[in-house]
């Protein structure tokens, strides 16, 4: 082809195809010969071009006396608009352009794209020439005749049409003025086409990547020429995109497309696509369609990095995001995404269609990076792999055939990134090959005669072996060559100084360009390399040994070798290796009979064999082999690498045999089996001989019983990574025990026990990594892998061939999860959201939540730490900016919901402070349940954010950020908790958010208010003035409090928030939230919206009752009734009525909604009526009574003022009392529980029991102050009191008194009153009690009879599971009453193992008692098995306490586990507070459950059953016997 003024033409149908050199100077014959001159031109440019050009070609249009006008636009994508076009058009019409006008588009695709559309449309369509100046439009946006323009709200070129030029001029000078980034982005569509249709062009590529980042002329217009006419083909044959054949063209960009809008501009579109051809290849190979696909991966990806293209998705990007903003490609039917399948390099399938429809599981397998195996389903027991070409060998062999004469055929060459690498930089050197069918390379040798062909600069990416091979090579260039030879940033950090010493020692040339003894470097050839005795440290890398070794026949004199033997030779087998390849491959006598000395006789060039055979890489064998060594009876045979090997990794599977594994060798196969159980090798293994296996073995010792010592690797510290410290702490990631020793590690093996914990394992840019840890995720599949990619640098079909070979499915970790849904169908999990600003104390409160109530804990903060590896978030934000960090977290944010939605377990998790600023996050937060604004007050945080947050967040205006943020967490939270303000306690706040959140999860099923009930009205402004004591004397007998916001004296949100948190500080009892209106005889505005909008905040504030007021209209209840339905709140449906004749079922009706409220409230205000008490009791009864089922709702109804007082004595449940010391009543006649209780007394509503403790000693029982508390806090006429007695017929006595209610039954006669009450019918009893033996609960019943009971086994129940949530065995001590209870609360414990029962004095009565459980997990022990039992995470003490028993010292050593997961003592005694047992414990950091709980726990149970009121009067309970216990016990007793 000609460059200058040449004309190359390409027709397209109807017009032309113009590509030169220079052609601008022509333009406007051109145009003339095209158009008549009397046209009108319009010159459409962007900004950039027109300074550069746009006079030019005035002036060039001036000189011929032609007018053109000119229109420039912005450069950029935006554009692409409707404003832009209409803009033009108005520019026109102005300039009475009409249909005889021209336009002229120059400039890049956007241009091209734009002024295409107008003419497309200016008058019906006029005509126009495309000057395409970037790469990009050269040859594709030019091309083909679409032109389009963006709409900013919908996407990227939605409006557009079909509209030919009248031709195409595409000048090479133009490419003069473009910039290599725009370059390059022009080259990704180049590449492409070349991919899909033209292997021919894609090895002209390869090969011309130097001239064409040059912008060499030629090749420019060849490469242009090329692309131009395979897409011209393409077009021709579907130019309206019909045939589906136009679709090709899509390759990499269904994916791309994906990523573009997702970048949102940040990569160009050629580097979107780079990324989308990469991962749809990979797609195409790991569906099997893709041929050679080690070869295509690695040239497509080489040559891509080449034209520094990105080849990675960016890390911030959610996969899940991708894959939806791939869905609304206009290349999608039927939901599936359709996309074009390459084949192989220049080909593409294309029947049964261009397009083959792919899963968006296989989308999401291919973009995640991350990767784990599942071995559940495994197909075979046995499976035969051949794994690629080593490495050593074959970069040895192409130097060895690059110097030698002749022309090889080398099969079975690894092709690899490193390969590669070698390859490009031999033709550079001058050395030619070419593929035989992409499987044999042929290679001509040069016989030592390199000469540089164009570039100076060898890239060596990150190639050790390339470095250090070509570094000794480059010095036989002819004399005066300069060369640099450089790589990536972690190539130039690993050493090359001993070798250049030893080059330069040996009268080279090398200067270092950096940093001293790294890459860059630069040689400066004398043309010779010298020979003689050349000397070298033996202990840094044998490379440097081969590398020497490998030239030395070219020397002047013969080479004398010597190794410094300072201590040992690193890594002999490769100088063996490279010694065993010159003398019997290529005929060269290397003499190495004498230690550390090698004479290479300079004889000149190698021989060339016509044919080579390079044997399998012997560590890609190894993980093969290591995984048939992990799974009991898995077989692997690799077929090309035996006993016959040069590599000294083939050694490895004897170490494997020694663990135990059954191997057989031939001279070229190696076969394992996996042993039952795998062994650690005793003595210290010395890996000196293979250590790229040393990994590999490690992993392998993970399942191995015992310890396994890995030595004598410490070179390995200085691989792509520090590969020591690497694999001990990723291993330490699964819960491996680990450590690194000087030179090597240590694993203490897990003895074929499957991992626990999941773990994702970081790949530090090393496929070593990757490939070993595939053992261990083999085993387990919640270990998964970070970085998948990275074995493309050895062994690209790595993950693929683990599936063809042993049936593994590898994927990705997300699809797991996503099974797990589908197995469970529905997840039911909780899944709570904490939100708020920073030290709101999200992460704190978080974790106690978590661990009380044995949720998962996740700390969005923390996930993202682990993102970033190692720097801090400050440290982040500070180098990337607040965006970036931004959708790190987004990402981040997004995987967590994903796992919290498919986790099984309940989850909590914490989120940043500032998440709710991405609008994505607030709608994902949006769709949960459970999301919680923790609401702290400003100064609150303000003091906590200057001591906390200082080191590691970057600092915020909190007044600001609080303002602008507080919006965002009310709008995406569906609950708020209000911290109490200057709150000094935080477990105060621990302790109510977590009951905040048992009350807002819990299903709505019984009301947590029984009959007899009553609730406060709290009439206060402000509660935060009313002093705690006086408060507490208020609510005294009620049930629940109610909060008037209408009394109120703000509104405020906040402030209604501080109320309620002051009410939660200082009780539990269940809050109803009631906005009284005016209408309703309260104070609020009877504005019903802003009545209702209030009422959202009771919800939100996690109120437990709700009054809504049945009076307003139905639409605005029934929306609101509808949005809270699934929600925790007790709706009272109520109505505040003057008197009248009421129709009563209307009322009702009002009230009820349709059954949506919970519980009705009717009062009516008796004040100026004239009803009689007789009318008063009527509507009352009648009222009361229109509950006919028990599962309608229930009543409120009293009625209101001085005569109404009476029915709020009838009323029994619910009731609103007030108190003396309250500012004032609520209502009219509202009376206190007090004077409630003395008339109902009074009255006979109420009658008076007695109820007693017997036993004996029991003087100094706690029992009456438990119950006597609780009968007085509910003002109840019953008297508790103690019978010292051991006689039961005492208590048969007793229990027939009229006024008998119910007893407590302690020591010694519990087992007495049991035999009583099995004796007669007149008594039942419970199931335990049957089980236990034993009654310690008396109830007298309503029909007259009896009820025995045990609470003691709840309480030892309730402590129990409150403590210890591990799965673990329990010493039970003690063979008595209590420990019969204990067992019986054990055995409801489903994840207690072994309950092991231990009496010192009389082991018989362990033995009796065991065997009275038909149990197998109950098991008694002696004195001597004490100190070998398992696992035991938890001591239960029954003897008495007089004992003094203790156990050995060495029972707590051995038993006393993490800090995080702490046995348990619990010693049934409470007299005296600590006993010698406790005292023993409580040194080993046990955790101590103390026999007064039991005692009031059991307590507790009985008041249950005797008032139905436990948990009302709980706290207020615990709280005064614990009072009256300390100040009775003295604690040193
Ligand atoms: N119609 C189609 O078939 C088709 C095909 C592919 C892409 N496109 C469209 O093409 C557009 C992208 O094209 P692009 O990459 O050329 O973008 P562009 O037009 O924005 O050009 C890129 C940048 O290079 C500058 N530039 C162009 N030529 C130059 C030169 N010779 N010297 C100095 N600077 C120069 C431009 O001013 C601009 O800043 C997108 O809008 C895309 O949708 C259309
Ligand atoms: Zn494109």
């Amino acid at each position: 082809m000609d460059s200058n003024h040449s004309n190359n033409i390409i027709p397209v149908g109807t017009y032309n195809v113009h590509i030169g050199y220079d052609l601008l100077q022509l333009l406007p014959d051109y145009v003339f010969k095209l158009t008549p001159s009397s046209y009108k031109y319009v010159l459409i440019t962007d900004e950039n071009l027109f300074k550069l050009y746009g006079e030019t070609i005035i002036t060039s249009f001036k000189v011929k006396n032609v007018n053109i006008l000119h229109y420039t636009i912005p450069p950029s994508e935006s554009s692409k608009s409707r404003e832009q076009k209409a803009n033009i058009e108005d520019f026109m019409f102005d300039n009475n352009c009409n249909i005889d006008t021209v336009i002229l588009a120059l400039g890049g695709g956007v241009v091209g794209d734009l002024a295409g559309f107008v003419a497309s449309t200016y008058m019906r369509g006029i005509g126009y020439i495309q000057i395409p100046t970037s790469l990009l439009a050269m040859i594709d946006s030019s091309i083909g005749g679409k032109t389009s323009i963006n709409v900013e709200k919908y996407g990227k070129n939605l409006l557009g049409s079909f509209h030919r030029p009248k031709a195409v001029l595409i000048d090479i000078r133009f490419l003069e003025t473009l910039s290599v980034r725009d370059l390059c982005n022009g080259m990704a569509e180049a590449i492409k086409m070349a991919l899909i249709c033209d292997e021919q062009l894609f090895t002209f590529i390869e090969t011309s990547i130097d001239k064409i980042l040059n912008k060499d002329t030629k090749v420019m217009i060849k490469l242009i020429y090329e692309c131009v006419k395979l897409k011209v083909n393409i077009v021709i044959q579907d130019e309206k995109e019909t045939s589906g054949l136009r679709s090709v063209l899509n390759f990499g960009h269904s994916i791309g497309h994906g990523i573009e809008i997702l970048l949102n501009g940040k990569l160009l579109h050629g580097e979107c696509v780079s990324i989308g051809m990469v991962l749809e290849a990979e797609l195409a190979r790991n569906k099997g369609f893709l041929m050679n696909s080690n070869i295509v991966m690695c040239r497509l990806n080489n040559m891509l990095k080449s034209f520094h293209l990105p080849t990675k998705l960016p890390s911030n990007l959610s996969i899940h995001d991708i894959v939806e903003k791939m869905a609304i490609d206009k290349k999608n039917r039927n939901g599936k995404k359709q996309l074009v399948i390459l084949t192989n390099i220049g080909s593409v399938k294309s029947s049964p269609s261009y397009t083959t429809s792919i899963d968006d599981q296989d989308l999401i397998n291919q973009l995640d990076t991350n990767v784990t195996l599942v071995a559940d389903n495994m197909t075979s027991s046995a499976g035969t792999v051949y794994v690629p070409g080593s490495k050593s060998i074959s970069n040895r062999v192409l130097i060895l055939c690059a110097l030698g004469i002749g022309v090889s055929r080398i099969h079975g060459l690894l092709y690899s990134i490193d390969t590669q690498t070698m390859l490009t930089c031999l033709r550079q050197l001058g050395v030619q090959y070419y593929w035989d069918k992409n499987e044999i390379l042929i290679i001509h040798g040069t016989g030592g005669k390199l000469t540089l062909t164009d570039l100076s600069t060898l890239y060596l990416n990150n190639s050790g072996t390339c470095s250090r091979f070509l570094t000794t090579l480059c010095t036989i260039l002819p004399d005066r060559t300069e060369i640099i030879l450089t790589g990536d940033e972690r190539l130039k950090e690993r050493p090359i100084k001993d070798l250049v010493d030893t080059l330069t020692q040996n009268k080279n040339n090398i200067e270092y360009l950096n940093e001293h003894g790294h890459l860059p470097i630069k040689i400066s050839s004398n043309g010779q390399f010298r020979g003689g005795e050349i000397t070298i440290n033996g202990d840094v890398s044998s490379q440097y040994v081969t590398s020497l070794l490998l030239m030395s026949p070219f020397a002047s004199k013969s080479v004398v070798l010597k190794l410094n033997q300072a201590k040992q030779i690193v890594s002999k087998p490769y100088i063996d290796m490279t010694i065993e390849l010159m003398k019997t491959q290529f005929s060269i006598a290397v003499d190495d009979s004498e230690p550390f000395s090698y004479t290479i006789p300079c004889t000149g060039p190698y021989q060339n064999p016509s044919e080579i055979q390079i044997e399998g890489d012997a560590s890609s064998a190894s993980y093969f082999l290591a995984i048939a060594a992990v799974h009991p009876g898995l077989t692997v045979t690799v077929a090309n690498i035996g006993s016959n090997s040069l590599q000294g990794d083939s050694q490895f599977c004897r170490i494997l045999e020694m663990m135990g594994c059954h191997v057989t060798q031939t001279e070229t196969t190696t076969t394992l089996t996996g042993p039952e159980q795998l062994q650690a090798i005793a003595d210290e293994i010395d890996m000196n001989k293979m250590t790229d296996t040393f990994m590999t073995l490690a992993c392998v010792a993970v399942f191995a019983h015992g310890r396994t010592r890995i030595r004598n690797i410490s070179n390995q510290r200085l691989k792509e990574c520090n590969r020591i410290e690497a694999m001990v702490t990723e291993l330490q990631k699964c819960g491996i025990s680990a450590s690194e020793v000087e030179t090597g590690l240590d694993i203490e093996g897990i003895n074929n026990h499957n991992i626990e914990q999941s773990a994702i394992i970081h790949c530090y840019d090393d496929h070593r990594i990757a490939m070993s840890f595939s053992i261990v995720s083999s085993r387990c599949k919640n270990i998964s892998i970070d970085d998948k990619c990275c074995v493309d640098k050895t062994y690209p079909e790595f993950w693929l061939q683990l599936e063809k070979v042993f049936g593994f499915k590898v994927t990705s970790p997300m699809l797991i999860l996503d099974e797990t849904v589908l197995n469970t169908k529905k997840n039911s999990n909780i899944r709570i959201f904490l939100i708020g600003m920073p030290c709101s104390g999200k992460s704190t409160i978080g974790r106690f939540i978590a661990n009380k109530l044995k949720y998962l804990f996740i700390d969005v903060d923390k996930e993202i730490d682990k993102e970033i590896h190692g720097s801090s978030i400050k440290d982040y934000i500070n180098q990337n900016g607040w965006q970036i960090f931004r959708s790190l977290e987004l990402k981040v944010f997004k995987q967590i919901v994903q796992k919290t939605l498919l986790c099984k377990e309940h989850v909590v998790v914490s989120c940043g402070g500032g998440c709710i600023e991405t609008a994505e996050v607030r709608d994902e937060l949006c769709k949960q349940p459970y999301v919680i604004y923790i609401n702290r007050d400003l100064d609150d945080i303000k003091m906590d954010y200057l001591k906390c947050t200082s080191n590691d967040r970057p600092h915020l205006d909190l007044n600001e950020k609080l303002q602008e943020r507080k919006v965002y967490y009310r709008q995406c939270s569906k609950y708020e908790f209000c911290l109490l303000k200057n709150e000094q306690n935080w477990r105060t706040n621990e302790i109510n958010l977590l009951s905040f959140i048992k009350t807002i999860v819990a299903k709505k099923t019984q009301l947590p208010i029984s009959e007899n009930s009553f609730f406060i009205c709290l009439t206060y402004k402000n509660l935060l003035n009313v002093d705690k004591d006086r408060f507490l004397s208020v609510i005294h007998g009620c049930d629940a409090i109610e909060l008037r916001v209408d009394l109120l004296e703000s509104y405020d949100i906040d402030f209604i928030g501080q109320q309620l948190a002051y009410i939660r500080k200082h009780t539990h009892l269940p809050i109803i939230y009631t906005v009284r209106s005016q209408m309703n005889y309260g104070t609020f505005n009877n504005n019903e919206v802003e009545i209702f909008q209030l009422l959202n905040y009771g919800i939100k504030f996690g109120c437990e009752f709700i009054d809504m007021e049945a009076n307003w209209s139905k639409d605005i209840k029934n929306n609101w009734l509808k949005t809270i339905k699934n929600k925790h709140s007790y709706v009272i449906g109520s109505l505040h009525l003057k008197w009248s004749v009421f129709d009563f079922n209307q009322l009702i009706d009002k009230c009820t909604h349709n059954g949506q409220v919970d519980i009705i409230k009717i009062v009516i205000d008796t004040d100026n009526s004239n009803s009689t008490t007789d009318d008063m009791l009527d509507i009352f009864t009648q009222l009361k009574k229109s509950q006919k089922q028990p599962d309608e709702p229930k009543r409120i109804v009293f009625l209101m003022g001085n005569r109404g007082k009476l029915t709020r004595v009838l009323n029994t449940f619910m009731t609103p009392v007030t108190h003396e010391l309250i500012p004032r009543p609520a209502a009219k006649g509202q009376l206190t529980v007090k004077q409630i209780q003395d008339i109902r007394h009074t009255l006979g509503l109420i009658e008076s029991k007695q109820f007693y403790l017997f036993g004996s000693p029991i003087q100094r029982s706690l029992s009456p102050c438990i119950h006597q508390t609780g009968f007085d806090y509910f003002y109840l006429p019953y008297n508790y009191e103690r019978c010292e007695t051991n006689d039961v017929t005492v208590v048969q006595n007793i229990m027939k008194q009229s006024n008998f209610g119910g007893a407590s039954v302690t020591v010694p006669l519990k087992q007495d009153v049991y035999k009583l009450f099995i004796s007669d019918t007149n008594y039942s009893v419970s199931d335990s009690v049957k089980k236990i033996g034993a009654v310690n609960t008396i109830t007298k019943l309503e029909n007259g009879g009896f009820y025995g009971d045990n609470t003691d086994w709840i309480a030892i129940h309730k402590l129990i599971t409150e403590t210890l949530f591990t799965k673990s065995s329990v010493l039970v001590i003690g063979a008595g009453g209590t420990a019969r209870a204990v067992l019986y609360a054990l055995e409801q414990i489903e994840y207690i193992q072994f309950i092991y029962l231990y009496n010192p004095r009389t082991p018989e009565n362990a033995i009796r008692l065991a065997s009275t459980y038909n149990n197998q997990n109950i098991l008694p022990v002696t004195k001597d098995d004490i100190n070998n039992l398992k696992n035991v995470c938890i001591v239960i003490n029954t003897l008495p306490s007089s004992i003094n028993f203790t156990l050995d010292n060495l029972f707590f050593e051995q038993h006393s586990s993490s800090a995080e997961h702490r046995s348990v003592l619990y010693d049934v005694n409470y007299i005296p507070y600590e006993t010698a047992l406790t005292k023993q414990a409580k040194q080993y950091n046990w955790t101590i459950i103390y026999g007064i709980d039991m005692l009031i726990e059991q307590g507790l149970e009985q008041f249950q059953i005797w008032t139905g009121k436990a948990t009302t009067v709980a706290p207020i309970i615990r709280q005064t016997v614990l009072k009256a216990y300390h100040e009775v016990i003295d604690h040193n007793e």
